[in-house]
């Protein structure tokens, strides 16, 4: 584990980390979302050792990282005007897209595919890691699959000591929940992801922009990786949604009859409603009023009731709007779809 500045990351380490990938290796590194696990992209058997740290689904495909536009180009073919607009709106920045993928990218890394998924990052280390590598860096979040993603170096550390040659420590995540995964080898743009560019923010550029069906229970989804489960905590997750004050009222009387019970309780409350509970043990996700705060500690208080061995986690929902789209997707994921809806 390496600590790293990350507005302004050290030659040495990131000559050390873009050494350890050039021959191969793994190295996790901060984004501007969460941790990645990276390793040479173009490299099938550097790939593979991703799956393997990971235990990681083999046809689960992986995101190709680049550090400019320009890159692009080698990695995808037929490229649409649509993709152009967006690179320019959008990256560096939490915006994945999925392409044409050309000869250069091997099926390894595309789960298979014949298609590609390629970011830009924002996060200094980031771009520096891939630059210095001169390669195009695949990425998954550094976790072991199925866990909630890492924010912190230490999250990865958590999951992958032992399983990867180095960590850039760069500090915590910026925007806590995974790049927007945006297909466009169709006619309208599917997000296959809700993430960090939000359904807003696309429209307003794009005008129709829709959401995979996939998204929701029981289809084939074309993005492979929703189908797993996901960003589970060891605690049981029950997600209650609707107004308010109900959502703190069915809480408030489920933590006591779970706690009546012998279970550990937590909830994940938020900044106007913690105050009301007086049962169990209860953990600020953030500001309603400011949805950033809750993506960025949404995985990292989920792994903090883990860690207080908590058994039951009772959480609220906000709106699906802006931010909240990408958060009420994790959520829902890692309660295995156990939620409660009210009037
Ligand atoms: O923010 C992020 O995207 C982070 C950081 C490290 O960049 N990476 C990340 O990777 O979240 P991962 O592997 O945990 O999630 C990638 C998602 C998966 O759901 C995968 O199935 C989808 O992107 N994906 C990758 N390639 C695809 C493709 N060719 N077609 C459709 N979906 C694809
Ligand atoms: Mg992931």
């Amino acid at each position: 584990m390496i600590k790293v500045n990350p507005e302004n990351p050290e030659p040495e380490s990131i000559n050390l980390a873009a050494r350890v990938i050039k021959n191969g290796g793994l190295v996790a590194f901060p984004t501007e979302t969460v941790y990645g696990l990276g390793a040479n992209a173009l490299d099938e058997k550097a790939a593979f050792k991703i799956y393997q740290a990971k235990k990681r689904p083999q046809d689960n495909p992986l995101i190709v990282h680049i550090h400019s536009p320009g890159e692009l180009d080698k990695l995808a073919s037929n490229v649409p005007r649509t993709a152009r607009i967006l690179m320019e709106k959008f990256w560096p920045g939490p915006l994945t897209i999925v392409l044409e993928k050309s000869g250069a990218v091997p099926y390894g890394t595309t789960g298979g595919l014949d298609t590609v998924a390629v970011r830009m990052p924002r996060h200094p280390v980031a771009l520096a890691l891939i630059r210095e590598s001169g390669v195009p860096i695949a990425a998954p979040s550094a976790n072991i699959s199925g866990r909630p993603s890492p924010t912190t170096a230490g999250d990865v550390y958590e999951d992958l000591a032992g399983r990867v040659d180095i960590i850039l420590d760069g500090g915590p995540c910026e925007v806590g929940v995974e790049s927007t995964v945006l297909d466009l080898t169709g006619e309208v743009p599917v997000i296959l992801r809700p993430g960090g560019v939000t359904r807003e923010e696309l429209e307003a550029v794009l005008g129709r922009v829709e959401l995979d069906p996939g998204l929701a229970e029981g289809q084939k989804p074309k993005s492979p990786g929703q189908k797993y489960k996901h960003y589970s905590p060891k605690a049981r997750v029950l997600v209650v949604e609707g107004p308010i004050e109900a959502q703190v009222r069915k809480i408030t009387e489920l933590a006591k009859k779970l706690t009546a019970e012998g279970k550990k309780v937590g909830i994940m409350a938020t900044v106007q409603t913690r105050g009301y509970y007086e049962t169990g043990c209860v953990l600020s996700v953030g500001d309603r009023e400011a949805p950033l705060t809750i993506s960025s500690n949404l995985f990292s208080v989920l792994r903090k009731f883990d860690k207080l061995g908590v058994e039951e986690v009772l959480a609220e929902g906000i709106p699906e709007t802006g931010l909240g789209l990408a958060v009420m997707n994790r959520l829902r994921k890692a309660a295995g779809y156990n939620i409660i809806k009210l009037e």
